[in-house]
Parts: structure tokens; C-alpha cells; sequence
């Protein structure tokens, strides 16, 4: 998405404008400065539809990559999850974002200190999720609620037979119904949460390394006086800059990143769910989600 500076100035400075016209209570007493500075063409704002429309494509993208990296934690309609994010809908930085500029840098790693994780995602895509929560936010009615409310609270709407067949062809190479799936009905006796257990494979991206299903191995250079070594374990935290590893004798090693320097591969168990991802069709998903909510 392209960012056009002198263009948001305006918007904003238009936004001020509508905001300080609409406080005007009707009929009143208009001070004459601002009266005159608010030619006739300003009621158009007074319908609401200052945002731009997002890009339906961007959207959808938006949405899938939301449901993988972020409903975790901020929920499957934005108003916070099981995993602490807080509520987007009453967000500021959410509800002020234009066209990713305050999402985009929060997802890219802005917030770390605070308790959100960098999402592993490009500018891209993360400027695709922002769309979708632009989107969101500009479909709430005047209560605060999102329009997909009713059918998030009943989101088991498929086809458990389907949904039986579907497991057994394209998740039994890993999972067994009778083993690991056994009661995991049981486990998230909440829908929304199983659905969105199964369609991660856990908690969602970055966030694997604490959870222990990311594992790597940091092989530092050869110096002067000192041989290439290889370090093993389990990823606590990883970004551009900075890996850090549980070693398998417990011990936590950090490692500053400098490009390609220490060399690192990455083990990601859940990478096979984060590949079905894009493969999956609503109704594959609820189909699904309908099986496993009877595995209890
Ligand atoms: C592991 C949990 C987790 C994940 C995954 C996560 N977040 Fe967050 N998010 C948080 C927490 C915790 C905060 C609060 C940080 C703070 O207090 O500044 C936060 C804050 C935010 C904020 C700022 C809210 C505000 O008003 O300050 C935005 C926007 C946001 N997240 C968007 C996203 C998006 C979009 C994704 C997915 C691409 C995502 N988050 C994934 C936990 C998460
Ligand atoms: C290539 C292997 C693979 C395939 C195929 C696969 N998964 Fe997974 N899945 C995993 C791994 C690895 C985990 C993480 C296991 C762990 O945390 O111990 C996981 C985790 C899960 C979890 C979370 C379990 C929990 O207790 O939190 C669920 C639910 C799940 N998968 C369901 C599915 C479903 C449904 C399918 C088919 C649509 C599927 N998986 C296909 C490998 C796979």
C-alpha cells in the first residue's frame, strides 16, 4: 500500500475540520471564524465515510493472516483473546490508523517491551492486516459491536461427517484422532478457541518459540583463536538482531544477529500447519471445527 504523506496531512486536517463542525450543536450560535472556514462542501463529511474503502483483495488477505498471527491474542472479533492482547476495537492506534502506519510498526516488533511478540510476517502482509482491521472497525455499529458478532458466538456451523473425512485425509499423518485429538474438545471446551488452536497448531507464530515448538541451531564463525561451534536448543525469543536459545543443559544463550552472521536454521514443527493454511476453504474450516468439538 502506498503512503502519501501530503495527502493524510489533508485528510487529517479535514478530519479536525468535520470533528470541530459536528461538535456544533445544530442551529446554535457558530462561531463566525470557524463558520467561515467551513464552506458548504464540508457536510459531506457529516456522513461518517472519511475512510478511504480498503481494498476488498487486501482484506481477505488480511483477515486469513489476522486468524493465524493474531486472534490468539487479540480474539476472533478484535476485542481481545485468551492470550492478553488487549481490544482493538477500543484501540486509538487502532482506530486512528489511516493506512498502516500505527498497525504496521506494532506487528514489525514496536510493542516488544509491552508484551507483543514481532509477528514473523512481511510489511506487506502486515499492511494487509491492518486493512482487515480497518475494515472491521469501519463496519461496527454505534454500540461498539462488530458486525461479525453473532456468527463468531456460533461458529460451529459445519458439517461434522465432512468434517471427519477432511481429518482423516489431511491430518491423520500427524495426528490421531484416538492419540494426540483425543479430548481436545475437552481441552477447549470453547470453540472459537479449538478453531483456532487447530488452524495455528498451537499459539500463534512467534510466539511457538516459548511454547517450545521452535528449535535452532546458532553456529558461531570461526575467529582467530577459535573453532566454529554449534549451539542447540529450543528458541526463547528471535528477531533480526537477536536469537536466544534454552540449550539442552538448560542454559540460556543469547546471540546478537548481523546478517548472516552466526548462522542460523530454524526448526519450526508447526510449519506444516502454516502451509495448510492458505489451502483451507470456509467451509473445510468449519466442517473441521464441527468434528473436533464432538472428540471431547
Ligand atoms: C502473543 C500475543 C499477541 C499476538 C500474537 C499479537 N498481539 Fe498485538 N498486542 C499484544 C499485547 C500484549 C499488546 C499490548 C502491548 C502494549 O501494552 O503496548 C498488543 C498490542 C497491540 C496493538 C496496540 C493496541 C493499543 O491500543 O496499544 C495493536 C494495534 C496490535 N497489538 C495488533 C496486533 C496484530 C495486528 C497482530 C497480528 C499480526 C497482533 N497484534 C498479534 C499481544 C499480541
Ligand atoms: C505435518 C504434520 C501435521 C499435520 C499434517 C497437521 N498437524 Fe496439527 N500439529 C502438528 C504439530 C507438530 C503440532 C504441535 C504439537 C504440539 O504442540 O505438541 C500440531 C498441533 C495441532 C493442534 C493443537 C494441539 C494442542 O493440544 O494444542 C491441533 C488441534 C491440531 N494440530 C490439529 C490439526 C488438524 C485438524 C490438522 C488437519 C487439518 C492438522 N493438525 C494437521 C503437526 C501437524
Amino acid at each position: 500500500m502506498k503512503v502519501r504523506p501530503a495527502t493524510f496531512g489533508s485528510v487529517m486536517a479535514a478530519i479536525a475540520c468535520a470533528a470541530a463542525y459536528a461538535w456544533m450543536p445544530s442551529f446554535s450560535i457558530v462561531p463566525v471564524a470557524v463558520a467561515q472556514q467551513q464552506p458548504r462542501q464540508t457536510s459531506s463529511f457529516n456522513s461518517g465515510k472519511v475512510r478511504a474503502p480498503e481494498d476488498p483483495a487486501m482484506v481477505a488477505q488480511g483477515k486469513t493472516l489476522y486468524a493465524v498471527n493474531c486472534q490468539a491474542c487479540h480474539g476472533p472479533d478484535l476485542r481481545g483473546g485468551d492470550m492478553g492482547g488487549p481490544n482493538l476495537l477500543r484501540s486509538q492506534v487502532a482506530l486512528t490508523d489511516q493506512h498502516g502506519e500505527n498497525i504496521v510498526p506494532i506487528i514489525q516488533g514496536g510493542r516488544m517491551a509491552q508484551g507483543m511478540p514481532k509477528i514473523g510476517i512481511s510489511v506487506e502482509d502486515s499492511n494487509a492486516v491492518a486493512a482487515y482491521v480497518r475494515s472491521v472497525i469501519g463496519m461496527i455499529g454505534s454500540q461498539g459491536r462488530p458486525p461479525g458478532e453473532q456468527k463468531v458466538l456460533n461458529i460451529v456451523v459445519g458439517d461434522a461427517e465432512r468434517g471427519r473425512a477432511y481429518v482423516a485425509a489431511h491430518c491423520s499423518s500427524c495426528h490421531s484422532v484416538d492419540g494426540d485429538l483425543k479430548g481436545i474438545a475437552s481441552k477447549f471446551p470453547e470453540p472459537k478457541m479449538l478453531q483456532t488452536r487447530w488452524v495455528a497448531g498451537g499459539a500463534s507464530s512467534t510466539y511457538d518459540g516459548a511454547s517450545g515448538k521452535m528449535t535452532a541451531e546458532v553456529t558461531t564463525p570461526a575467529g582467530p583463536k577459535s573453532k566454529a561451534e554449534t549451539f542447540k536448543g529450543r528458541v526463547l525469543y528471535i528477531d533480526d538482531f537477536l536469537v536466544t536459545l534454552e540449550l539442552e543443559d538448560g542454559t540460556l544463550q543469547s546471540f546478537p544477529r548481523n546478517g548472516a552472521t552466526p548462522k542460523v536454521v530454524v526448526h519450526d514443527s508447526l510449519q506444516a500447519h502454516r502451509d495448510m493454511l492458505p489451502l483451507y476453504t470456509d467451509q473445510e474450516i468449519h466442517d473441521v471445527t464441527a468434528y473436533l468439538v464432538t472428540l471431547k
